[in-house]
């Protein structure tokens, strides 16, 4: 038990560590933050080496984010586990809305505020730190750990998916653990046992050869964002049911005993609607319950609309182009490249005349779902139970981790969702939190999963 010791000891330089970390600014989709997302990738490497794991490096991919690597290897006859985590950050804005700075890491009553904090600096940190009081005390580890960390979560992870595909030698193991996901509740600890898919892309809609007076052609001139409009219309009726042919077909609903199960948890409908929504009520299907449409059902959204004039002011223009973002969240079984190809047959068939509509996807990724039977969930249950002192819940998610599925898919091995954000931790969004009890906790629980598989 030194490790808890020690883990109790460096509570203060595990938080200055940590707030170093949300210190640098990684936001992956920018171009001009290339240089801090490499340089979060160089903070995780170092940090791994100065615990003493091994081989660790940066692995390179033209052009694109690093990958971290490291791996220790000296228990023989043990397990070999995969820890995942993202280095990469959502941009902060709107910054207006951040009550301190995104970058600039403030404590307000027992949670940490900055972009990342929880998703998932906070929980890739949480790893780290458990490695690192597992070596330093010990200076071995009680099962076998290859680490690997991405820079690209939050676009994709499209190069991830290329080096797993191509090194699954590098990378054999006999489960992941990835900590990227959220508690049901707070105090509540939380399997995560299903992700949704994704496939995003754009809707690029074309009309006439260029902008045109609205008052000389309007009424013979096709326009591209009304076209826009009925073509998302068409493509989801009121009450939420998507309208694309052959959509639902391979939807696998969940068993009895997950219906079963999520009537269970501690779910207030109104309390969700108004402390985390903030709209005037729900949408979807009204006879769906909702924690199965968040967890078991396919979505489409429209994320933005681009296109005509939006300046101050008015002009009077029909635009000859307008683009959508979209997605679709898929759950299990559907293939993300028949959902594709299903949307793009639905656009066609609803376009409307005069003008060319085109959905591209930009990236995609397989919904995942675990078997709370495996023995490495059912290890994780009893770590998470033994820290938080009640029985642990299984949830799916609504959200989407790319590498869940490409774990199973090239290295064949399952991934235990283990997380430690909690349902007001706002990911993505101004104010992004993590608990800080819950970063303490979630360390001493890896910690505990280790011990509990050696
Ligand atoms: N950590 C989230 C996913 C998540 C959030 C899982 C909450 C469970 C509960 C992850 O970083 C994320 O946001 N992923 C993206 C993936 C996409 C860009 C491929 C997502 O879900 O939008
Ligand atoms: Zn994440």
């Amino acid at each position: 038990m030194e490790h808890m010791t020690y883990h109790q000891a460096n509570r203060e330089r595990y938080l200055d560590g940590f707030k170093a970390f949300l210190r640098i600014p990684s936001i992956s989709t920018s171009p001009a933050h290339a240089g801090d997302v490499r340089r979060a990738a160089e903070f995780v490497a170092q940090d791994l080496a100065a615990s003493g794991m091994e081989h660790v490096g940066l692995i390179e991919q033209a052009g694109r984010h690093p990958l971290v690597y490291a791996d220790w290897l000296g228990a023989a006859g043990k397990p070999t586990l995969l820890l995942y985590g993202h280095y990469d950050v959502q941009p902060p804005e709107p910054l207006e809305e951040w009550l301190s700075p995104p970058f600039e890491p403030e404590v307000r009553n027992e949670n940490i505020y900055a972009r990342g904090a929880c998703d998932d600096k906070g929980q890739t940190y949480i790893l780290l730190k458990a490695l690192e009081g597992l070596l330093r005390t010990t200076t071995r580890l009680p099962v076998n750990v290859r680490v690997l960390m991405e820079g690209e979560e939050e676009v994709g992870g499209e190069h991830i998916g290329q080096f797993v595909a191509r090194h699954p030698e590098r990378l054999a193991a006999d489960a992941a653990l990835i900590c990227d996901t959220e508690m049901f509740a707070p105090g509540l600890p939380t399997i995560c046992t299903g992700l949704r898919g994704i496939v995003y892309g754009e809707l690029l809609v074309t009309g006439a050869r260029t902008d045109l007076h609205s008052g000389v052609y309007g009424g013979a001139a096709p326009n591209p964002i009304q076209a826009i409009a009925e073509i998302l219309a068409s493509l989801k009726d009121r009450d939420g049911r998507i309208r694309i042919a052959g959509f639902y077909d391979r939807v696998r609903p969940p068993t009895p005993e997950e219906r079963a199960a999520w009537a269970r948890l501690p779910f207030d409908e109104a309390e969700f609607l108004e402390k985390e929504v903030g709209a005037s009520c729900l949408v979807g299907p009204a006879e769906v319950p909702v924690l199965e449409r968040l967890w078991a059902q396919p979505t489409l959204e429209v994320h933005g609309v681009r296109g005509g004039f939006t300046g101050e002011g008015a002009k009077t223009v029909i635009p000859a182009k307008a683009l959508a973002k979209l997605s679709m969240r898929l759950v299990a079984d559907q293939d993300p490249v028949e959902a594709t190809t299903q949307l793009q047959a639905a656009i066609a068939r609803v376009s409307p005349k005069g003008v060319k509509a085109e959905f591209q996807p930009i990236h995609s990724a397989a919904p995942s779902m675990m078997d709370p039977a495996n023995r490495f969930v059912k290890a994780a249950a009893e770590a998470l139970t033994s820290v938080f002192g009640r029985e642990t819940v299984y949830i799916r998610s609504g959200g989407s981790i790319p590498i869940a599925g490409l774990f199973q898919k090239h290295l064949g091995i399952p991934s235990v969702l283990m997380g430690f954000g909690l349902p007001d931790d706002n990911l993505h969004a101004p104010n992004e939190k993590f608990h800080l009890p819950n970063f303490f906790n979630g360390i001493i629980v890896v910690n505990r999963y280790l011990e509990l598989l050696g």
